[in-house]
């Protein structure tokens, strides 16, 4: 009898000590990734004082959704506060609470390639959307940026919590958009704004992240979310929307029989995008080859 205890005893001592090698090997992979250094060496940007320059910078800065989450005049704000998960919080990036190391380029470094300024990856910076954005838009962003009023909101720091850490090392719940990122150094040319499909195509990148590349949507955001919609030109997707209904949905942001969309479209952001930008996606839509839902 005295065995069979002294066996058991060692056998739930082996798994403990297995399960705490297992939880803390976990831990270690887990601040790996999150202190991974990234290096980039994208040709260098100039920063501008240019009025104009600095105008398609706050352009950029309100169409492309960073005011979703830094706000609207760069204050910073708590984008997401998921108990055990993460708290994300986009801070901000006015001159007041902004690192002072960071120029034009650590920006760049930040907006295409989810980089900070210590050269870790940035968590929950959704940075994919924009690794394209062209040499001339990001370096107006960035003037733009660094010529802000100071605003003395202190949002907080981003936390990335235990049930968080577990998600992202079983591959549940990217949070590193930085070990994905291709950073190998490359110039990025800007397209000139022109009515056309092209054009319209390299302003879709901001869609493509909810929508998908072949922008036939289907992306899920949580349980009470609606999904991205398709936006080809199928009977599914926009197939019996005319350029009116288009531009409508994204300047105020409602369907063809009038109902409101879930703000996660982020249609404020869209609002704010000239005549010829939406005249420019609405054309690179149409080149699309219609697509069903996804099954
Ligand atoms: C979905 C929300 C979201 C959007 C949209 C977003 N960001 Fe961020 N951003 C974040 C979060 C969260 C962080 C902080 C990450 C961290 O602390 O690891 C961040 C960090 C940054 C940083 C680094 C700041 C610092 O103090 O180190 C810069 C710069 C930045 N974002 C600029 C932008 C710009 C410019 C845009 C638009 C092109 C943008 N962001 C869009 C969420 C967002
Ligand atoms: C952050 C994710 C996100 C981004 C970025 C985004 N969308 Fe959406 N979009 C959605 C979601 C989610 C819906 C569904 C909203 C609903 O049903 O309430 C939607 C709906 C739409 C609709 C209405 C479609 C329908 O059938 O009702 C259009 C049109 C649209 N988006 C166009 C765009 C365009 C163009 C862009 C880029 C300029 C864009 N979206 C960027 C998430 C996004």
């Amino acid at each position: 009898m005295k065995r069979v205890v002294k066996w058991l005893l060692w056998g739930f001592g082996t798994l403990a000590v297995l399960c705490v090698l297992t939880g803390i090997t976990a831990w270690w992979h887990s601040e790996q990734a999150l202190n991974a250094v990234y290096t980039i060496n994208d040709p260098p940007l100039q920063r501008s004082t240019d009025p104009n320059v600095l105008a398609q910078g706050e352009h950029l800065y309100q169409t492309r959704g960073c005011a979703a989450c830094h706000g609207a005049n760069g204050e910073g704000s708590v984008v997401m506060d998921a108990g055990p998960v993460l708290r994300a919080v986009a801070p901000n990036l006015t001159p007041a609470r902004l690192d002072p190391a960071y120029d034009v380029d650590a920006l760049a470094a930040a907006v295409r390639h989810g980089v900070g300024i210590d050269k870790r990856g940035l968590v929950f910076m959704p940075a994919a959307t924009w690794s394209e954005l062209g040499d001339d838009d990001m370096a107006a962003l960035a003037s733009y940026l660094l010529a802000l009023p100071p605003d003395a909101n202190e949002p907080g720091q981003t936390e990335v919590r235990p049930l968080g850490r577990l998600l992202n090392l079983i591959g549940a719940f990217p949070l590193l958009p930085a070990a994905e990122l291709d950073h190998q150094p490359r110039q990025r040319p800007t397209p000139p704004p022109a009515r056309s499909a092209a054009y319209g195509g390299y302003l879709a990148a901001f869609c493509a992240d909810c929508h998908g590349s072949d922008m036939r949507g289907g992306k899920h955001f949580g349980p009470d979310m609606p999904v991205a919609a398709n936006l080809t030109m199928h009977a599914d997707g926009l197939g019996e929307w005319t350029e009116a209904d288009f531009n409508l949905a994204l300047r105020q942001g409602l369907r063809p029989d009038g109902s409101q969309m879930h703000p996660i479209m982020p249609w404020r952001a869209t609002a704010k995008m000239t005549d010829l930008e939406l005249a420019s996606l609405w054309l690179y839509l149409q080149s699309l080859p219609p697509l069903a839902d996804k099954g």
